[in-house]
């Protein structure tokens, strides 16, 4: 046991049938159905390899989402290929998750194979537990489709999901009530090394909170800030934006429309209040870039044109944000200054990022987005640590205990057949 949640080495596996949820939700180029990183995949091979390798037959359930939050969930066929490439060995992919052909599926595995299901948040159940929407116990959530029908077919539950570690769902806090669980490998890395990490965050504290996943960024920002973890928040992409435009600057009118656009526009009123209490600790974007006739332009805020849309920040914020992070004891970093995949809206991005590489402080970096923007400069090795994890670490730093993280304690307590 670490952390009061078994380890792979508490289980027994050989001939079991061992329920692995994983999270491999990763960016998705749907026009081409092909996935534009592996980061989260490749960092699942060993726990999925070490079941496989002492005979357990491994059922892999994951979801996965789309780039602009949550909507329009996609299959996860593209993940058994890339799994099969990286483990070497086939992983059979099913188009179903917990009706019959799943489960007959399941039941013909034989020691060894690996069956990855199909997108469990095609379950519905599973897509409207979500967040504050729909709340359901632990002990109601293992009364759900997905968990009533998986589980009599499996001998244990592993969860190697701390990327959705966060996320109160059926497939993450449901098998625990009734199979014996434990964290697979990668889960085990991640929370015991953030658990260490933040024991003694060093300050200042300086979080880095871009990207686009507005409802985590604002959940976030409340509580840490709430709570006295961070000294500043440096924002940029949509989160920058939306607090400039409750300021009221002028960020270009396709900027707003974006915001809006994306549904978005209730934030605006959010971003007013958390900046009139922690004004002092937000750090907003001084400068704005956006993209006219293939070239990057800048503005300083009140000289931004009216109809224009940003995608980065200026070379104004960047020297703001680099001195913070330079100077900072502990950053933490989730989500991108801007449109980092495009030539001319990388430097924002590119530059914070070289500064969180050369911090004297210790960097903790997640999120899907974050990650692959490392790989894309370069800095993978340079960084502190990476964590799969975006919104579940952003949620793990403010000190609550994890939704996963209490379940698998609980599934730790029961025992094995025959134990
Ligand atoms: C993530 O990308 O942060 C995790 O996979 C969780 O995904 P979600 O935010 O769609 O729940």
């Amino acid at each position: 046991m670490r952390f009061g949640i078994r380890t792979l080495d508490e289980l027994s596996l050989s001939g079991k049938t061992v329920l692995c949820r994983v999270d491999i939700n990763q960016p998705v180029d749907r026009a081409s159905g092909t996935l534009k990183s592996i980061n989260r995949i490749r960092a699942c091979v060993p726990t999925v390899r070490e079941l496989s390798d002492k005979g357990a037959r491994v059922v892999l359930m994951a979801h996965q989402g789309s780039d602009i939050e949550y909507k329009n969930y996609y299959t996860t066929k593209p993940h058994a290929a890339v799994l099969t490439e990286l483990l070497g060995r086939e992983v059979k992919w099913i188009d179903d998750v917990c009706g019959p052909a799943a489960r007959e599926a399941i039941a013909s595995l034989k020691d060894g194979e690996i069956l990855l299901l199909d997108n469990v948040r095609f379950v519905a159940e599973e897509q409207t537990l979500f967040e504050q929407k729909l709340r359901l116990t632990h002990e109601q959530q293992a009364k759900t489709l997905l968990v009533e029908k998986l589980a009599p077919l499996a001998d244990c539950y592993v969860c190697d999901a701390f990327a959705a570690a966060h996320r109160d769902q059926p497939s993450l806090c449901g098998f625990e009530q009734v199979l014996p669980s434990a964290m697979g490998r990668l889960f085990e890395k991640e929370f015991c090394t953030v658990s260490q990490v933040m024991e003694e965050p060093v300050r200042p504290c300086v979080f880095v909170l871009g990207g686009a996943k507005i409802s985590d960024a604002f959940l976030m920002m409340q509580t840490v800030l709430g709570r006295g973890v961070a000294d500043h928040i440096v924002t940029g992409g949509l989160v920058g934006n939306i607090f400039l435009t409750a300021l009221g600057e002028q960020i270009g009118q396709g900027s707003v429309d974006f915001i809006l656009k994306s549904n978005y526009g209730e934030y605006i009123d959010r971003a007013k209040e958390l900046y009139a209490a922690y004004g002092d600790k937000i750090v907003l974007p001084k400068d704005l870039s956006w993209v006219e006739n293939g070239e990057r332009k800048e503005a300083l805020l009140g000289s931004v044109p009216a109809e224009i849309g940003a995608i980065d920040i200026g070379h104004e914020t960047v020297k703001l944000y680099q001195e913070l992070i330079l100077n900072a004891g502990t950053v933490f970093v989730n989500g991108p200054m801007g449109v980092f995949e495009q030539p001319e809206s990388e430097y924002g991005t590119k530059a914070v990022w070289e500064a969180i590489a050369n911090t004297k402080g210790h960097s903790v970096l997640g999120g899907g987005d974050s990650i692959t923007a490392t790989e894309k400069f370069g800095l993978t090795d340079k960084m502190g640590y990476i964590c799969t994890g975006g919104g579940a670490l952003i949620r793990f730093l403010t000190g609550e205990e994890l939704p996963v993280v209490r379940a698998l304690r609980h599934g730790s307590q029961i025992p094995e057949k025959g134990e």
